[in-house]
């Protein structure tokens, strides 16, 4: 862990979790109610600028065991939006045929949720080994991928997956632009891409304020995908809107 890392995960781990430094570090910590504060902070740990990916990994091997509870259904939405989205686009009586690939699969929120829909063919892709040993528990995914998307190549391989989905895995020091790419290379030709995260990332994340979107649509131009939706969601996490972009590999 890199020693500005260790600084910053140490403040937010200390006991005085409400210091006036701290409390005010936290990015979009202004609108959250008091009750979710913790809550807040425990997710900021992973969120937090200056954290390289190994130390995100650290923060969520360390955090692994009470995510679940901690994102509980309420305070964090977006894996029951995801399933809707992908549910309403696919029949029923097809559902058991799709591929699905869960990128950023956490404990397998989202996958819980599609299987709850019937959905039956569902991989995970998930870099934090704490996280990813959860993922075996939940019994509804095959394979398992134990890598990054968007730092450097990545196993899975060309147009394999009829859905492609993220829910969460888009923030701070997470998923890169160039991640999009991969996304795009792993769907089959009339697959959809579903990302669902944070709206208020796309202004103050610099690596996505003015960059996420536009490279979305430059790849839509360039006939890459197709963009099928854009939607601002209410009460995505801690009360705050999401942004549900849904588009078709061409
Ligand atoms: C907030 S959790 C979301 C987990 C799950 N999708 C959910 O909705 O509960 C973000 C996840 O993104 C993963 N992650 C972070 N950077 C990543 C990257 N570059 N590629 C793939 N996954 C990444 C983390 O390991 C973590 O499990």
């Amino acid at each position: 862990m890199t020693p500005h890392a260790d600084s910053v995960l140490r403040r937010l781990q200390g006991p005085c979790t409400q210091s006036v430094l701290t409390y005010y570090e936290m990015k979009g910590i202004e609108t959250v109610r008091p009750e979710d504060v913790d809550a807040y902070k425990a997710n900021y740990r992973c969120f937090t600028p200056g954290l390289q990916a190994t130390d995100i990994m650290d923060a969520y091997t360390d955090w692994a065991q009470t995510y679940d509870a901690t994102l509980c259904a309420g305070r964090y939405n977006g894996p029951e939006m995801a399933a809707e989205e992908i549910a309403a686009r696919v029949e029923e009586h097809h559902r058991h045929c799709v591929r699905v690939l869960d990128v950023a699969a956490g404990t397998g929120k989202v996958g819980k949720e599609l299987a709850k829909r019937g959905f039956t063919m569902i991989d995970a892709l998930e870099p934090s080994e704490g996280m990813r040993n959860l993922l075996e528990d939940t019994g509804v995914y095959s394979y398992k991928y134990t890598e990054f998307l968007g730092l450097g190549e990545n196993s899975v391989p060309d147009d394999t997956y009829d859905v492609v989905v993220i829910v969460g895995g888009m923030g701070e020091g997470h998923i890169p632009v160039s991640g999009i790419d991969d996304l795009i290379r792993i769907t089959k030709p009339g697959g959809l891409v579903i990302n669902v995260m944070r709206l208020e990332y796309l202004d103050y994340v610099e690596a996505y304020k003015d960059k996420l979107e536009p490279y979305m649509d430059l790849l839509h131009q360039k006939g890459w995908w197709q963009k099928v939706d854009r939607k601002v969601v209410p009460n995505y996490a801690f009360d705050k809107e999401g942004i549900i972009f849904i588009h078709r590999v061409l």
